[in-house]
């Protein structure tokens, strides 16, 4: 029987797929497709390495980009040793995922840009701007974010800036309040959609959802703000008439970042109506019907048992996909 070391800590949260009690929710649905699960929580470097050596496993599966006992915020890692990929790839063992030069640049939003634009995938113009740097002369209405969060932290009605003035404020408050770059976006106004990419070789689907919330819950600007974000406010509906073309956006940007198992890409329309590409997930929520990988999979699969079925496949599309790629079937 295949055993799935999950490795998740403290910043399972806001990095990954979720905290302990979802690690509980993959574990069991694991547990019941005829393989097993152990979880490993890690604080520290020292805690993940007992955790590697103590326990057996054929597979490991990490919520975590980079060991941190941050709970609410992603940041860079303080250093370039504490990147989980880096660490297995050192010791040479099995993971879900990509390696860890893609989990870097994913993380890094502006590096994601790059590497997307120079594959010819369409994304919004893009400005890092760190503490201290002049504003770039651009067309307003602008976006501003932090350069390296998840969960939508640091997101309001506020980030949309129409003035020189309120994208002088804005930059300034990431600055402050995140202690990182602040990334200046082309502002996207249209519909926001979301494309799960699925295993890999003959494993491999591209799974489309337009991301759909209650009207009245927007205020200025039909955007995800932080408050609007796990709280079930969201809803993965069919996208209909942009399936190929979110697709194909989706699967060049994929081949670009190098991105394997289990992968989401976000993307928005811009005032032209052409989709652009604003983030890809490296390690999506894996929150049990309620993150959107669970709610585009029973969008595209829905079982006769019901969503709870479907996330056990979803699991188990995920574990095999990847078992099949290191031969381990
Ligand atoms: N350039 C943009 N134009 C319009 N809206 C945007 C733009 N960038 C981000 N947003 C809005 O802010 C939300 C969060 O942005 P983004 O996906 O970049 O960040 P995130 O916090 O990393 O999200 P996730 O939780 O998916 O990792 C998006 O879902 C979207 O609604
Ligand atoms: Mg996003």
């Amino acid at each position: 029987m295949k055993n799935v070391l999950l490795i998740t800590g403290p910043a399972g949260d806001a990095q990954g797929w979720g905290d302990m009690a979802v690690t509980q929710e993959i574990a069991d649905a694991i547990n019941a497709s005829g393989k097993q699960a152990e979880i490993a929580f890690v604080s520290s470097l020292k805690e993940l390495d007992t955790a590697l050596d103590s326990h057996k496993f054929d597979l490991i599966w990490s919520a975590l980009y980079h060991v941190s006992e941050k709970s609410e915020t992603i940041g860079m890692s303080d250093g370039d040793d504490n990147w989980l990929a880096d660490i297995f790839d050192a010791r040479d063992l099995p993971y879900i995922g990509p390696d860890a030069a893609t989990m870097k640049a994913l993380i890094h939003k502006t590096t994601t840009h790059g590497i997307m634009d120079r594959a010819g995938v369409p994304v919004p113009y893009h400005y890092q701007i760190e503490a201290g740097q002049a504003l770039p002369d651009i067309a307003l209405p602008a976006f501003v974010k932090p350069s390296y969060e998840s969960r939508s932290v640091g997101i309001s009605d506020n980030s949309v800036v129409n003035t020189p003035e309120e994208l002088a404020a804005q930059v300034a408050f990431i600055h402050e309040t995140y202690d990182q770059p602040a990334l200046v976006e082309e502002y996207l106004p249209g519909q926001e959609y979301t494309v799960l990419m699925l295993g890999n070789g003959e494993f491999q689907e591209f799974l489309p959802g337009k991301v759909m919330v209650d009207p009245s819950l927007f205020g200025d600007y039909p955007i995800l703000r932080s408050d609007l974000r796990g709280v079930g406010a969201t809803k993965i509906k069919p996208v209909n008439s942009l399936t190929e073309e979110s697709i194909e956006v989706t699967r060049k940007a994929m081949e670009a970042l190098n991105c394997l198992d289990h992968v989401r890409a976000d993307m928005r329309l811009d005032s032209a109506g052409h989709l652009k590409i604003i983030e890809v997930n490296g390690i999506p929520g894996l929150k049990p019907i309620k993150s959107w990988s669970p709610q585009i999979y029973t969008l595209h699969h829905p079982s006769d048992q019901g969503p709870m079925e479907d996330y056990r496949r979803l699991i188990d599309h995920i574990v095999s996909s990847a078992l099949a790629r290191y031969n381990l079937t």
